[in-house]
């Protein structure tokens, strides 16, 4: 397989306060939102890097696990 995103690391992203957005962002030559989750306080989302998403932009106070490291921000 050329591109095995399903193996790619995983990464944690919990949410400090209620409302918190985990936007996805498309992979490729147009950048554009695809996709919005919202987050109350102490919920978690685990997700990957996929064929669909390149990047992902965190509004809001959350705590973001990656391999590469730990940050908080808000
Ligand atoms: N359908 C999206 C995808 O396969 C689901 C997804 C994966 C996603 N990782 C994400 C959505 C990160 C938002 C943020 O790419």
């Amino acid at each position: 397989m050329e591109n095995n995103y399903s193996k790619s690391d995983f990464f944690v992203i919990k949410a400090m306060e209620d409302g918190v957005n985990v936007i996805g962002l498309t992979r490729g030559t147009d950048t554009r939102f695809h996709h919005a989750e919202k987050l109350d306080a102490d919920e978690i989302m685990i997700a990957q890097f996929t064929e669909h998403t390149s990047a992902i932009k965190v509004r809001g106070k959350a705590l973001i696990q990656t391999s590469h490291g730990e940050i908080t921000n808000g």
